[in-house]
């Protein structure tokens, strides 16, 4: 782990301003960094009531915004209103690999004690290797078990801040591999999916400009990210591997702690994310419906 200690104080500070209040929503934020706990929506609502959506939407999106991934407890959904708060962000997008619960935008996220794995156990940006990337992933946990299964989720921006100038420069410009054949091959067949013929796989820049806040994030991560083109093999796998060590620093980072029925939805754009499985034999069950993106630039 890299220290960001100089000789007066942390090298990293993230400065964190005065916000303007919210009106229709309340925002907990869990840390400085990343991530916030909403109260006041009541999602089953929001997704049917289209006149009383639209501030509170815009204030959702705000929210999103401000802390990269949100979180609300107590919801109670049906999957065709999880499907439909996605579509209130845009057209949904469909996982290349994973198996879904009916609809191929519901994404099935399940482990229990016969599984061989969890999904995202490592850290990872949803599906980075698609050309247009996810923006964002809204993850509904119906059933936890007694400890554990937690998620965590780091902040890009502040990876990318906490760069020096130097290191700002060098990658400034420079694009990565980030390649599914890798990461899905085989990866499902314990849910009897068969494999498709080919995975995506798309070259995106090692720093990235958010399209709705326009701050640059570090875009590379161990799920997906293979190689830095255009430099020698050695020097890509040295520097990626710094890359990904300076990214899961715990000073960019939250953790959050399910209950059944919440939700977390983070923008993949500005965040990676890792789950825990740390609860086996016990059963972890949800969906995840998945928000197309843009091409990262
Ligand atoms: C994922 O990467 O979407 C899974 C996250 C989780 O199960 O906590």
């Amino acid at each position: 782990m890299s220290s960001l200690s100089g000789k007066q104080g942390p090298r990293y500070r993230h400065i964190a301003g005065e916000a303007d209040p919210y009106e229709t929503i309340a925002v907990e934020k869990l840390t400085p960094i990343i991530g916030a706990e909403i109260t006041g929506v009541d999602i089953g609502k929001l997704v049917s009531d289209e006149s009383r959506s639209n501030r509170q939407m815009d204030e959702i999106h705000r929210a999103l915004a401000e802390n990269l991934v949100i979180f609300f407890r107590d919801q109670h959904i049906t999957p065709q209103q999880h499907l439909a708060f996605g579509r209130k962000f845009g057209e949904l997008h469909v996982h290349p690999a994973a198996p879904n619960e009916g609809d191929p935008a519901l994404m099935k996220i399940y482990a229990d004690k016969d599984s061989p794995r969890a999904n995202g156990e490592g850290w990872h940006s949803d599906v980075s290797c698609d050309l247009e990337p996810p923006m964002g992933s809204i993850l509904y946990i119906k059933q936890c078990p007694p400890r554990g299964g937690d998620t965590l989720f780091a902040n890009m921006y502040a990876a990318y801040d906490a760069l020096s100038d130097r290191m700002k420069t060098y990658l400034d410009g420079l694009t990565a591999l980030h390649d599914g054949e890798q990461a899905y091959r085989g990866l499902y067949a314990n849910y009897g999916v068969a494999d498709r013929p080919s995975y995506p796989s798309a070259e995106h820049p090692v720093i990235r400009t958010h399209p709705v806040t326009a701050r640059k994030a570090l875009y590379v991560n161990r799920g997906f990210t293979r190689h830095i083109i255009g430099i020698p093999r050695d020097e890509s796998d040295a520097m990626l591997a710094y890359l990904y060590q300076h990214a899961e620093n715990p000073l960019f980072q939250c953790r959050f702690r399910w209950t059944e029925n919440a939700i977390a939805f983070w923008d993949n754009r500005c965040a990676q994310h890792r789950a825990m499985w740390d609860y086996w034999p016990h059963t972890r069950s949800g969906t995840r419906v998945t928000v197309k993106g843009e091409r990262p630039a």
